[in-house]
């Protein structure tokens, strides 16, 4: 393994408290999380906010006459208005979905698309953001260079007069690297055309401001956020959701059903049908807190710097082929895919080994981007995602790790 630098700096270490999670351990030993692009651990207090809701809080939003219901909703409605400016979006552009995946199916079922139309979208994307475009429209992908990275470039070229909407990861879970989404959002404003932006995996680790980006849809899941599961946002521009057709009907959605003709709510509650995640929505919301109290730009460059520090690494080691290793180091956040050559090992069971010998928790497999590992020629690949509480020595762990595992 190539040294790294003796003494880092570690401006975030103080984190590590407040994650209850990091003391777990396996066999006696402390675990090394570097799996947070799966899913992240939660600090303290976004345990302690959604604890407080079935303590304290337990009432329905938007539909009590009780004071307790008050509350409730007064929680709710503060939790959206929180994530709204996060985004510097305002409330009413804010909807709470499922997660990212609802996000997308919402928009995708609300365009009304028609097979033959068009959604451009890089060959790499998430099956998040492919499926749902592609059970509904004709996908036009954009290409890949021969370690993975999109031609970006070429989304100009690709938009025809069938296109209805481009949609891209802003940061991609295979590549850990920031796609050029102010390029695209251009070459859509010349037609026309909406963008969606599928924040899932840069949400928590760069600032996003949804007007400076001028995206028209933009989604986020909660738990890859430091918050809870089962809660994620769709953030539209309120023009651009009063388009949609509705996706889900029921509860909480309509202001007046009668026997001949129902009315909807106006946005973003026409799109909440059914009690929505209340614990979920105040939990995201302390977690965006708590990223806010860490400031995101220094958030970013924490994760910058490990993502650094992790593929300098990785380089160094024999037989680890690394998903778009061409792309900037400063374009990367902290996370990294790679092929490893080790005998008789798929990349799952490095990822399995990693745990059971190393008790360094990370992915293994296709992370949802099929097409992305056929065209690489990949059997998969083994994932390290960091998140605001990993230090530089847990990286120095994971590549000693796997510089033994690839001499095996
Ligand atoms: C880039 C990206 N998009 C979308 C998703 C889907 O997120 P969720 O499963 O929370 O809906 C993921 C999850 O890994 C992702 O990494």
């Amino acid at each position: 393994m190539t040294a790294t630098a003796p003494t880092r700096t570690e401006p975030l270490i103080h984190t590590r408290a407040d994650f209850p999670l990091l003391g777990h351990e396996i066999d006696g030993h402390p675990i090394v999380y570097l799996d947070s692009a799966s899913t992240s651990p939660k600090p303290q207090c976004v345990i302690d906010a959604v604890t407080r809701v079935y303590r304290d809080l337990t009432a329905n939003v938007h539909r009590g006459v009780h004071a307790l219901a008050d509350e409730a909703t007064a929680a709710y409605e503060s939790a959206r208005r929180e994530i709204a400016s996060f985004l510097n979006a305002s409330p009413a552009e804010i909807v709470f979905t499922r997660n990212a995946t609802e996000g997308i199916n919402l928009v995708a079922h609300g365009l009304g698309l028609k097979p033959d139309d068009e959604i451009v979208l890089p060959a790499l994307e998430h099956h998040a953001n492919f499926l749902p475009w592609r059970i509904r429209a004709r996908p036009v992908t954009i290409g890949l260079t021969e370690d993975g990275l999109p031609h970006y470039g070429d989304v100009e070229a690709a938009l025809s007069s069938r296109t209805r909407l481009l949609a891209l990861a802003h940061v991609s879970n295979t590549t850990g690297v920031v796609a050029p989404v102010e390029r695209w959002v251009a070459a859509a404003r010349s037609r026309g055309l909406p963008v969606l932006i599928d924040a899932a995996q840069s949400s928590s680790h760069l600032p996003i401001d949804v007007r400076a980006l001028d995206c028209d849809f933009l989604v986020l899941s909660g738990h890859k956020m430091l918050g809870p599961s089962g809660i994620g946002v769709l953030y539209g521009k309120r023009e651009r959701l009063e388009e949609l057709d509705v996706y889900q009907t029921g509860g909480g959605m309509v202001r007046y059903h009668g026997d001949d003709r129902f009315e909807v709510q106006d946005v973003p509650l026409r799109f909440e049908a059914g009690t929505p995640n209340i614990e979920g929505a105040i939990g995201l919301a302390a977690a965006v807190d708590y990223l806010r109290s860490l400031g995101m730009e220094a958030v970013h460059e924490h994760s910058q710097e490990l993502g650094r520090h992790l593929v300098e690494g990785l380089r160094a080691i024999r037989g680890v082929r690394i998903v778009a290793d061409s792309a900037p180091l400063e374009d990367r956040i902290g996370l990294a895919a790679f092929g490893l050559e080790a005998p008789g090992l798929s990349e799952e069971s490095v990822a399995r080994l990693l745990c059971d010998r190393y008790h360094v928790l990370v992915s293994g497999g296709y992370h949802c981007a099929h097409i992305l590992h056929h065209r690489l020629n990949l059997q998969g690949s083994v994932r390290v995602s960091t998140h605001v509480f990993n230090t530089h020595e847990e990286i120095d762990v994971v590549l000693s790790a796997l510089e033994e595992i690839a001499r095996w």
